[in-house]
């Protein structure tokens, strides 16, 4: 089968860093370009990141734009320093990178390449929605020109950010419900299925042997391993966004079901929080295919096979 168009819009972030890196790994899909949102740090932060992981697998060719530097609505009280470091890939010891990113928006260069290939271009956001509630508002065109769009983002059994909040969804609560209310075919991967998606510390030791990318992948997993400690109190680190890619991959490592999400826009403590209306309490019709259940052990095997695999073909 020929690989799947793919843009992937992120805010990395260390587990944005390793889900670009198994997709970039992976023949199934065909990574178009990168685009970059604020979130688990400052824009600048998050597009320099970005180009730092391009440059580690020396993939300074592909097309990397900037995006939104704000949600659209409030900018939230906290960030995610204390879980992705001050430059928001603390722990990988990258260099600078080696160059700026596109004069091109995020949206207008997602717009560009989804009009290119009408009902090809999947895009998968693994960070805050604000580029692509944009892209609904200002290129509808383009939007609805999307395949599809895997969104890493939601929970309706906990959350990270509030007891009932997941980041992604909660740094831009607006852009979230404006994406959901868009009518795209749309996939929640939350954190009812993230939380399973697990690397051990005896994960990480195996990939700092990787050639290549081994020491700055182990690196930042090191890191971002001490905020699990401190929360979860276990030695292993989530991996979100590479769940959202590993289901692009393989299909059937994530079990959806099809109904109706909102999420919570109002100030309160539940700001937010992704409501998931499994049995049509509020009628709003299916609008979103939620990922309910996950092959978690199948997923290991994969992000590590694949990292091995890129490993081995930079080296
Ligand atoms: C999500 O929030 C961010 O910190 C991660 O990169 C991931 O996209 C998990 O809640
Ligand atoms: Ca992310």
């Amino acid at each position: 089968m020929a690989p799947q168009p793919l843009i992937i819009d992120c805010d990395p972030g260390i587990d944005d860093a390793i889900a670009i890196l198994l997709a970039l790994a992976s023949p199934e899909l065909d990574v178009l370009a990168i685009t970059t949102v604020a979130g688990n740090a400052p824009l600048a932060n998050t597009t320099a990141n970005g180009l730092r992981v391009l440059d580690l697998v020396g993939r300074s060719d592909l097309l990397l734009a900037a995006g939104a530097e704000r949600p659209l609505v409030r900018v939230p009280g906290d960030d995610s320093s204390e879980t992705h470091g001050e430059t928001g890939l603390d722990g990988s010891n990258l260099p600078a990178p080696s160059r700026m990113a596109a004069g091109e928006h995020a949206v207008d260069l997602i717009a560009r390449l989804a009009l290119e290939r009408p009902g090809e271009v999947t895009l998968a956001a693994v960070g805050p929605l604000t580029n692509v509630a944009l892209l609904a508002a200002l290129r509808p065109d383009a939007f609805a020109a999307l395949r599809r769009i895997v969104v890493m983002g939601g929970a309706s059994n906990g959350g990270n950010m509030s007891p009932y909040a997941e980041f992604n969804i909660w740094f831009d609560p607006e852009a979230a419900e404006r994406v959901l209310q868009a009518g795209q075919d749309l996939t929640l991967v939350g954190l009812d299925v993230t939380r399973q998606a697990i690397l051990t510390s005896v994960d990480i030791d195996a990939l700092e042997q990787l050639p290549t990318i081994g020491p700055a992948v182990a690196g930042m997993l090191r890191f971002y391993m001490r905020k699990h400690v401190d929360w979860y109190g276990e030695e292993i680190v989530y991996q979100h966004d590479s769940l959202a890619i590993a289901h692009l991959i393989d299909p059937t490592i994530l079990g959806l079901v099809h109904c109706h999400v909102e999420v919570d826009t109002g100030v309160g403590p539940a700001r937010g929080s992704t409501l998931v209306d499994r049995l049509s309490v509020f009628g709003g019709g299916a609008n979103a295919h939620w990922a309910e259940s996950v092959a978690a052990e199948r997923f290991r095997a994969l992000l590590l096979g694949r990292l091995g695999e890129l490993a081995a073909r930079l080296s």
